[in-house]
């Protein structure tokens, strides 16, 4: 129902200080993607009707980092605090009367299932705020929850501003909140900054709706790993290993094999088909898809790789927005650049490497080649040494070879060039023109040989010594 829908407030402006960073705290990048963007997906999964993300430090950069049209942005010119920030995101919110809730932007593991059930709890007890705890080993940084006789909430104090005893306390405040739009904006309104940092904090709508006789409820997170937030950039190793493991696990859960998950690095972009092998220090990144029974022997670098069922990537290779077909044999040590597409049975061999380069079913380069801006047709053979000379210093040239072609090792193909089907090339050819199907291509180059050669010109090089 529409009027059930919630509202959603992100508070991404801070710097980040912590960091030392010159990069906004929320664009550094975690298993692949700005750490902003992970609690933004999730946000997206309640299909809210509003979501604002209040920007300020680095504001634009921020902005430029998202694509989608379903946000709105809010600037936070100066970085007054939590609640100051919150209360710039009130204007979009002028004819909304729903609940908003509230995350942040360094908190990125927080997952839907647990705010679908903060949501519902919300409505259940017709709290005007409901506010996330977690109980930590450790809660140092995080605001402290305070509790009355009765265990009732009585208040938020932040690590700076905690005394000795208030620091013991292991309940720590998560920094996601559901508040009814009316109250909170009120409340926000009312919140000072006479504290330790002289900042507007956003959990001091917790005491002014209980002046207020406002019902305030907390929800406890199970898992206290979701509701870590990053401040630093060992928290943000931390984290990602968190996240790795947590994406790793769903893999192989979904049937695919990893030699050795803690060296096996998948962005959350990636999908990956059942009974695929992954070996150790793999990292698959950005929108690579993998098909079934793929085998990855291991040290691969694939980014925005597609490849089809039972395509085998030996030792070693890398790989960039590139397409291969079922059965293709890839390494090891292959380097397949932006543009390439192998089709069906292709073998790439050890030391190849390809631009930009369109290559046909059952087509093999088994050794030290470079094939760049080429179209190859079928069941070709490329021999050992081969080049494609694509570049004469001002522009890029396409190389066109057909079916059926051997080309003979060492041959160098100077672009614009292209090879007719059934084409044979010799060993240590040249190749400046077009070449007709079926033709056999050679240099005129005699072959000399002179006997006892070398024995002669060792006798004339006695005494000299290099
Ligand atoms: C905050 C909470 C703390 C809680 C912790 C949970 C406050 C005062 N404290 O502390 O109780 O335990 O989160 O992770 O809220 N931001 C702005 N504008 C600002 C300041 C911050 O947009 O002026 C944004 C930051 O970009 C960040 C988020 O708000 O995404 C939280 O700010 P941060 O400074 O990290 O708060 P914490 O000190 O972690
Ligand atoms: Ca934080």
């Amino acid at each position: 129902m529409l009027m059930n829908r919630i509202g959603v407030i992100l508070l991404a402006a801070g710097q980040g200080k912590r960091m030392r960073s010159s990069l906004p705290k929320v664009l550094h990048s975690l298993c692949g993607k700005p750490l902003f963007l992970h609690p933004l997906a999730v946000a997206q999964k309640l299909q809210p009707g509003k979501i604002v993300i209040v920007i300020g430090h680095g504001a634009e950069s921020v902005q430029r980092s998202y694509v989608g049209t379903d946000v709105s942005w809010v600037i936070q010119e100066q970085q007054l605090g939590t609640g100051h920030a919150a209360l710039c995101a009130r204007t979009v919110f002028n004819d909304f009367s729903g609940d908003i809730l509230i995350l942040s932007g360094d908190v990125p593991l927080i997952m839907q299932s647990t705010l679908d059930a903060m949501i519902d709890m919300h409505r259940d007890q017709q709290a005007a705020l409901t506010l996330m705890t977690a109980h930590l080993d450790d809660p140092k940084g995080y605001g402290r929850i305070l509790r009355d006789d009765y265990g009732g909430i009585s208040g938020i104090v932040e690590e700076r501003d905690a005394s000795e005893r208030d620091k013991q306390i292991r309940e720590v405040n998560a920094g996601v909140y559901v508040a009814s739009a009316d109250f909170l904006f009120a409340a926000l309104e009312r919140v000072k900054n006479h504290n330790q940092q002289g900042e507007y904090y956003l959990p001091d709508i917790v005491t002014i709706g209980l002046a207020q006789n406002q019902k305030i409820a907390t929800f406890r997170v199970n898992d206290p790993r979701e509701m870590m937030g990053i401040n630093t950039r060992e928290e943000l190793a931390a984290m990602e290993k968190t996240l790795r493991e947590r994406i790793n696990g769903k893999w192989m859960e979904a049937g695919v094999t990893l030699k050795d998950p803690q060296t096996t690095y998948i962005d959350e972009g990636v999908t990956i088909g059942r009974d695929t092998l992954i070996g150790s220090n793999t990292h698959l990144r950005g929108r690579t898809t993998i098909g079934e029974r793929c085998q990855i022997d291991g040290s691969a670098y694939l980014t925005d790789a597609e490849l089809e069922d039972e395509v085998h990537l030996l030792f070693s290779v890398v790989i960039t927005n590139s397409r291969i077909a079922s059965g293709a044999i890839v390494g090891p040590f292959a380097h397949l650049r932006p543009g390439t597409a192998l089709g069906r049975n292709v073998h790439i061999g050890n030391f190849v490497e390809a631009k930009q380069a369109t290559i046909g079913d059952g087509t093999k380069a088994n050794h030290l080649t470079y094939l760049g801006d080429c179209t190859i047709g079928r069941e070709t053979n490329i021999g050992a040494g081969t080049i494609t000379c694509n570049y004469d210093g001002f522009k890029k040239y396409r190389t066109t070879i057909g079916d059926r072609v051997q080309v003979g090792s060492d041959s160098t193909l100077i672009a614009p060039v292209s090879l007719g089907d059934d084409v044979y090339v010799a060993t240590a050819t040249t190749i400046r023109h077009d070449v007709p199907a079926g033709a056999l291509v050679f240099n005129g180059r005699e072959e000399r040989v002179r006997e006892g050669w070398t024995e002669r010109k060792r006798d004339k090089m006695k005494g000299f010594k290099k």
